[in-house]
């Protein structure tokens, strides 16, 4: 992992164009070595990626009890004696993994102490809905300024409907109701693929969950867990971003190692901007060589747009022919590195509205969740600090496509979430140096 004083200076180098292999996907492995804690035997997380992230869960499930050990993209995970079951204060605001960790070590300790989450700075991500669903299942919980206390002899199944389809929420019913005492119904429920990995995973290890088309999940708790091995399915979010710096710097970027049903909607967008898309069963490639359309886009829950395509998007429809609107309907707060690409000469405007699409949950509020952005804006190179991690990435690919060369902070952003950037970007053809 790098360290927090990390800068890279990019040089636009021309289009972008090369092979690029994606590994399983950071919102899928961490939730799989929290699902470890559950087995009685050790678990293996295959085509795992080299992200921030895996090192923070690995620290943090080290730091209450187990044995974790790592060889190249396999993490094997495996109950060491006795537990703890606080996850250390060192770990506050990190990253949103310590929430998830409640239920299974509940489940270990009969109480849990979790520091305050973090993750990136989108929206207040507030955690009501994961403490809800676990006072549902029995839990004492307890919400004080350092974090989240909790305490329960034996969890038990519960009726669960929650408000918005949030992921994490339904990873914790997930994570809690498999091995509570009876059957927990959680409606409005989470489907986005990496969801349904982690319930693979956890059916792997003897779980009895059932999932429904319409957003239903029964759970049918079990008293043990055994532990269990899975390849992780390749990462959506990155697949789309290489995609994307492909088409920004006109050049074209074959993306292996994710499957096309999780990129359906965002293939769908690029094609209709006009991209010339190819796909076989190893790779999927995308360029525009007479250039692109603007288009209309609202990000929404799975199969839907996803929130974490539109950084990449933005900068995209930057360099697309006309105007495009970005309507972000998940995060109420997801714009906020919009000021990181004004500066580099993006031409977005920021609107306290619903544009481009029906009206949302944000609507009668103060939220800025809409942009307009002009195509075909000329980039320049700036002196920026990156706000999160797909902000960042953004910022690498303008910065790719600017009049001159950028220096770009706080890259350890990047690295939390991608794996590899640095050699990814420098095998498309993209000069980047290290500071
Ligand atoms: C996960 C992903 C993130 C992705 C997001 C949506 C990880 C580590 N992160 O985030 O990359 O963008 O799914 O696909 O897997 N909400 C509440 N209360 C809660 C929980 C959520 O109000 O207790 C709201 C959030 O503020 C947001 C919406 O629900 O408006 C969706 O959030 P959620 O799906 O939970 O996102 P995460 O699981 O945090």
């Amino acid at each position: 992992m790098v360290g927090v004083t990390e800068t890279w200076q990019v040089e636009p180098s021309g289009p972008l164009r090369g092979d690029i292999g994606v590994r399983g996907s950071k919102n899928a492995v961490t939730k799989h070595m929290v699902a470890a804690m559950l087995g009685d035997g050790p678990s293996t997380i295959r085509n795992a990626p080299e992200v921030g992230d895996v090192d923070i869960t690995a620290a943090m499930l080290e730091a209450v009890g187990f044995a974790v050990s790592r060889d190249g993209g396999e993490i094997t995970i495996a109950p060491n004696g006795k537990l703890e079951s606080r996850v250390p204060a060192a770990f506050t605001g990190l990253n949103r993994i310590p929430i998830l960790m409640l239920g299974p070590l509940l489940h270990r300790t009969g109480e849990a102490f979790v520091p305050l989450v973090g993750g990136d700075p989108i929206g207040r991500r507030p955690v009501d809905f994961h403490v809800s669903a676990l006072r549902a299942l029995g839990a004492e919980v307890e919400a004080g300024p350092d974090g989240i206390t909790a305490r329960a002899t034996r969890l038990h199944g519960a009726r669960i409907d929650l408000p918005y389809p949030s992921v994490g929420a339904t990873e914790t019913v997930l994570l809690s109701a498999v091995r509570a005492e009876g059957k927990t119904v959680v409606r409005n429920a989470a489907t986005e693929p990496e969801v349904v990995e982690l319930a693979l995973f956890l059916q792997r290890m003897g779980a009895h969950i059932e999932l429904s088309p319409d957003r239903r999940i029964v759970i049918e708790g079990v008293p043990r867990l055994r532990g269990a091995s899975r390849w992780l399915a390749g990462d959506r979010l990155e697949a789309f971003s290489y995609l994307a710096a492909g088409l920004i710097t006109r050049g074209e970027v074959r993306v292996h190692g994710c499957p096309q049903d999780r990129l359906v909607t965002a293939i769908t967008t690029l094609a209709k901007m006009g991209a010339q898309i190819d796909i076989t069963d190893e790779w999927i490639t995308a360029s525009a060589p007479s250039g692109l359309r603007p288009a209309a886009v609202s990000t929404d829950t799975h199969p839907g747009f996803m929130t974490d395509w539109q950084q990449p998007l933005m900068v995209l429809f930057t360099q697309a022919e006309g105007m495009s609107v970005l309507h972000e309907t998940v995060f109420e707060n997801r714009l906020v590195y919009v000021p990181a690409l004004q500066k580099m000469g993006c031409e977005i405007e920021t609107f306290a509205a619903c544009l481009g699409g029906e009206a949302c949950r944000f609507h009668d509020t103060n939220a800025v969740h809409s942009a307009v952005i002009r195509g075909v804006s000329k980039l320049v190179g700036a002196d920026v600090t990156l706000p999160d991690v797909r902000a960042g990435f953004s910022a690498v690919l303008a910065a790719a496509v600017a009049d001159r060369p950028s220096v770009l902070r706080g890259i350890h952003h990047i690295e939390r979430g991608y794996h590899r950037p640095f050699d990814q970007f420098g095998s498309l053809g993209l000069t980047i140096h290290r500071g």
